[in-house]
């Protein structure tokens, strides 16, 4: 699907509009994968699930942008609360989504995105429409990725990091 610049724009500036916003700051607090945190994590989801949609037609991009940013936006550190620790697994999406609703009354098809995104783990929330697909993918390549990374979090990282998450389409 080719995107014209209005609509490139509009999602680059749907993308900026969430990174700079302050309730979503606060994933920097929640550690992820090595060398990462809550809210690079949810950011590089955002850019390869966008630039992955792009090559289905007819994906809804708005959906799959929205639907990655707030995928995992959780708002704990599951390694240090112990009652999260043994079902985060399960019950992070859920949490997530119902944090996304009360923050920015996203609409349905977005918490059905958030939700699924755990599947096969959660087997029984399967992401049944193409743009839920496209984010659960992209979240397990990143998610693959940020584990294979060699070093423990370190401030050189954490900017190259925010580096690449700068700009939703790379010029
Ligand atoms: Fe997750
Ligand atoms: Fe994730």
């Amino acid at each position: 699907m080719k995107l014209s610049i209005e609509e490139k724009q509009e999602l680059e500036n749907i993308y900026n509009s969430f990174k700079e916003n302050e309730k979503i700051q606060r994933m920097k607090q929640v550690p992820m994968h090595r060398g990462s945190n809550c809210f690079i994590h949810c950011f590089k989801v955002a850019k390869l699930a966008v630039k992955r949609g792009l090559r289905h037609k007819k994906a809804d991009l708005k959906l799959v942008l929205l639907g990655s940013i707030l995928h995992d936006y959780y708002l704990y550190d599951w390694r240090t609360d112990k009652s999260k620790k043994k079902r985060h697994g399960y019950d992070h999406p859920f949490i997530a989504s119902k944090n996304a609703e009360e923050d920015f009354q996203v609409p349905k098809e977005v918490k059905d995105i958030i939700e699924s995104h755990m599947w096969p783990m959660n087997i029984k929330f399967f992401p049944k429409t193409k743009e839920a697909r496209i984010v659960t993918l992209a979240d397990k390549a990143i998610a693959i990725k940020e584990s294979l990374s060699s070093i423990s979090y370190k401030k050189k990282r954490e900017e190259k990091y925010l580096k690449d998450i700068e700009l939703l389409f790379d010029k």
